[in-house]
This record gives C-alpha cells, structure tokens and sequence, in this order.
C-alpha cells in the first residue's frame, strides 16, 4: 500500500544570533546566518494526508478551519511538496501546539518544520536533514533551524542550496533554560515576514550584517566552550543590534513594551550580581530569558518579584523534527 499520510512533531527555537532581513524574500534566503536551539517542551505536532478527491487544501490549527493567508501559506508550501513528488492531490493538514496561541511565542519555525517533515513523507520523500531544512525555510526563514537537533547554525548562503541548517552541538550538550516572560497577548501589527522586507531601510542594516560573522564565531565558540559571560554579551549585543534595525526602519518597527525594558534591566542587574542570565527578544514585547538548569526556580522567583508577568514558559534544549506512527 502506498503511504499518503504522515505525522511530524517539531520545535519552536530561540536564536542566540538573530536573523533578519532577506537576500531574497521569495525563497527566504537570508542575509545573514543565525545560531538558535530548538525548545524542547514546546511543541508543534502535524499530520499531512494528501487525497485524490479534496477539492482543495484544507488547514485545521487546534480544531480551527483556516483560510485566506494562512491556508495560502500552507498550499505554497505544499505545492513545493507536491512538484518534488511529482503529484497534484491536494492535502488535509492538521496540526496542534502544546502551547498557548496568541502569546506571541513564534510558532512559524515549529509549523513549517513539521509541515516539511509531515508534508514531504506523506507525499512518498525520504528528506535527509539538509534537504528537510531547506525546504522548511521556504515556509519560514526560521524553520530551517527547528529540523536538526539542539544547537544549530543556519548558514546565509546565496543559492537555495547552500542556505540550510546544521546542527553543531547535540541538546544535551548544555543546560541552558529558556524562561518566557509573556509580556503581551495581543497580536504584533508587523509580523516577521513583513519586517523581513523592511529591513534594508535601515541604515544600521549593512553594518549589522558586516559584523555578524564576527558574532556567529563568538557565540558558537562560547556555546562549544560552554562560555556563559561570552554567551551572554553576545547574545545580547546581538539582540540590541536587531532592535536597533527595527527601530530605524522605515516604516520603524517599536516592539518593546514597558515591561520589556522593565525586564531588560532586571536581567542585566542580576548578572551583575552573579546569576548567570541574559535576555534575547524576538519580534514581539516577549522577553526571553536565558539561564542555566539548576538557576531556573531561583529566576521564575526574581520574575514573579517584579510584578508584572503572569506568564513564564520554561524550556531546555530540544530535538530536531521526527516522524510518529498515526
Ligand atoms: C526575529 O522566521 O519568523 O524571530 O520567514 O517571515 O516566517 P518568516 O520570518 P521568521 O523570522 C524570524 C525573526 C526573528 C529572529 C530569528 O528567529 O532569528
């Protein structure tokens, strides 16, 4: 019998090393390359069942039918599916998050790497990692990162080829914890792919990318070390320099939130007195604060002191995508 339906689970992942902003919008190849790993507790889990007689694409997220740009995000993606293959059936896809929609967490990466994974199998693919990583990147730059396991550099190449993910330490290499300050529910106005194209408007944008080889070696050689103080400036140097992009954008892009700041100052006050933490920030009010597995109890008590987040999420390290018997 021949197999047309398939189900894949894929991460969500924090970038160290921030991408933003495109060589090339359509095929999302990025203009700089970025370091992230992959959040093991969160989680995206997908079914692709590609069928002769669907009409069209059907997209069902947690029990709720989408269409309009959503659906036509999926479709895209699918159709490179579906010329790999050689097919033209259309696709019932389901997929569930174990986390809460609507906090801001990206669930982009996870999606579309889940969506490569079950897309590609369900449509008769055996991917390796690279070729999965690639594909996921078509639907979301940041994908790309969630296919290979833990600790991953996404390498800004020119042809679509050269511009996927591999994975340079495995998730138990280090203990790092990922606590989510869930500063704000509501949607962002400018989402990443828009903000993507914004980019180049920026007059910080060229030095930015300059300098971000300098940064990539930083940070993987700090991760490798298992470095925390490296780790820490880098990263957070690195965020600055995205804001700072966004922030000078044309139009400008302002994602902070009181509480953002009120955070940022909290983190770096409690490095300087000894607690290994630092933040990095996406794009959304949401601060992520990096620390290690043992610091993580004594962190959830200095963010529940400052008052002012009612959500944290709590992840270590994490796998890369993988198949499920259905
Ligand atoms: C700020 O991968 O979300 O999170 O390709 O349009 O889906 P699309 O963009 P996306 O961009 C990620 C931007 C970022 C930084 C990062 O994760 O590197």
């Amino acid at each position: 019998m021949i197999m047309n339906k398939a189900t894949a689970i894929a991460h969500p992942n924090i970038a160290l090393i921030k991408y933003w902003g495109n060589l090339d919008d359509e095929l999302r190849l990025p203009s700089n390359s970025s370091i992230s790993f992959n959040l093991g507790s969160l989680e995206t889990r997908t079914s692709v069942e590609f069928e002769p007689d669907l009409s069209g694409d059907q997209l069902l997220i947690n029990g709720e039918a989408q269409s309009g740009q959503v659906l036509q995000r999926v479709t895209d993606q699918l159709d490179l599916v579906r010329s790999m293959a050689g097919i033209s059936d259309s696709a019932r896809v389901t997929s569930t998050n174990n986390f809460p929609m609507g906090t801001g967490i990206a669930s982009s990466a996870s999606a579309f790497a889940a969506l490569a994974g079950a897309a590609s199998r369900a449509a008769g693919l055996d991917l390796d990692v690279k070729s999965l990583s690639m594909l996921a990147r078509r639907g979301s730059g940041s994908a790309a990162r969630s296919i290979p396991a833990g600790f991953v550099v996404l390498h800004a190449e020119k042809s679509n080829e050269d511009a996927y993910a591999e994975s340079f330490a495995g998730p138990e290499y280090w203990d790092l914890m990922d606590c989510i300050c869930v500063v704000s529910r509501t949607h962002k106005p400018t989402g990443s792919t828009q903000g993507h194209q914004l980019a180049e408007t920026s007059p910080l944008q060229a030095a930015r990318v300059t300098d971000s080889t300098r940064r990539i070696r930083i940070c993987r050689e700090a991760i490798l070390d298992k470095d925390f103080e490296t780790l820490a400036e880098i990263a957070e140097a690195d965020s600055n320099m995205m804001h700072a992009v966004m922030m000078t954008s044309n139009p400008q892009l302002l994602y902070w939130e009181p509480a953002t700041l009120e955070i940022m100052h909290a983190v770096r006050r409690w490095r300087s007195e000894g607690l290994p933490v630092f933040y990095t920030i996406d794009a959304g009010p949401n601060v992520h604060i990096i620390t290690l597995k043992d610091y993580r109890s004594q962190v959830i008590e200095k963010i529940n002191q400052l008052g002012s987040i009612t959500t944290i999420l709590t992840s270590k390290p994490g796998y890369g995508v993988r198949f499920i018997d259905t």
